[in-house]
């Protein structure tokens, strides 16, 4: 299971900056604009950066995630904890999304999370979520400065099984301070699927896909860009047809 124990403070500023929100928040408000859909739920959203970007946006929000590590201007947004594998009654939303979830599921937990958040998105409703299809996604070494000290995040140790339908990506990160202090590890796991794995958790899941929206991930940068054309990874949009 993925877990990571970087404070919520410097994850934000090592993964999540907000040119890689703004990116991802760019294409989520293409998509819910799209559907009509304002009323929202995100899954699994860490220390909340695209929630409230999105909330900036004008959409209304309710953040989720199985523990609030939510950092900073988030913490002022509704939030509510939802594990997405045990699922329950939260309410019913016009629209979903979740970053960087998906991907953390092994394919019995991804069908497991489809279902329940199908039961959160109304009829027609779209869930949007994004996956990458590539291993070396962790970058090797990334620095920041917070409160004019240096941090480096560095990659340790990384290791690629395969398994089936794709492989399973294992590393190790340790962010030190400008004194040589481990202030912060990431040494965890998860499956990286290929395209057709995918398209069959989404189909055993009872969703149908809207729409593909194909994008190159940048590990050293740490962000997005779209693509024209079929690409290492993708936002899926997903729409909720009752069958
Ligand atoms: C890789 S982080 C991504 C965080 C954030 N969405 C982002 O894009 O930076 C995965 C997130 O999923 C959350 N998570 C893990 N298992 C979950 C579950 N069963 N239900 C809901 N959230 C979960 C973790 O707490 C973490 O915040």
């Amino acid at each position: 299971m993925w877990e990571t124990k970087i404070p919520p403070w410097l994850y934000s500023r090592i993964f999540v900056s907000w040119k890689r929100v703004n990116r991802e928040v760019e294409v989520l408000e293409k998509v819910f604009k799209k559907f009509g859909a304002k009323r929202l739920i995100e899954l699994g959203c860490g220390v909340g950066r695209q929630g409230y970007l999105m909330y900036k946006k004008g959409f209304e929000i309710l953040l989720t995630d199985v523990a609030d590590w939510r950092f900073g201007v988030a913490r002022n947004l509704p939030f509510r904890k939802y594990d997405v594998l045990r699922g329950g009654d939260i309410g019913v939303f016009d629209g979903g999304y979740a970053l960087g979830l998906m991907i953390i599921f092994t394919y019995r937990d991804m069908v497991k999370a489809l279902k329940n958040v199908k039961k959160l998105i109304v009829e027609g409703g779209p869930f949007v979520f994004d996956y990458n299809f590539t291993t070396y996604n962790e970058p090797r070494e990334v620095n920041v400065k917070v409160r004019g000290r240096n941090y480096r995040a560095l990659l340790k140790r990384e290791t690629v099984e395969p398994i089936v339908g794709g492989v399973l990506y294992k590393y190790r990160i340790e962010v030190v301070d400008d004194e040589g202090n481990i202030v912060g590890v990431e040494d965890t796991a998860y499956p990286v699927y290929n395209k057709e794995v995918i398209m069959s958790a989404i189909r055993e899941s009872g969703w149908k896909i809207e729409t593909i929206i194909w994008a190159k991930w940048d590990p050293i940068k740490y962000l997005y860009t779209l693509s024209k054309h079929e690409a290492d990874s993708a936002f899926i949009v997903l729409k909720n047809l009752v069958e």
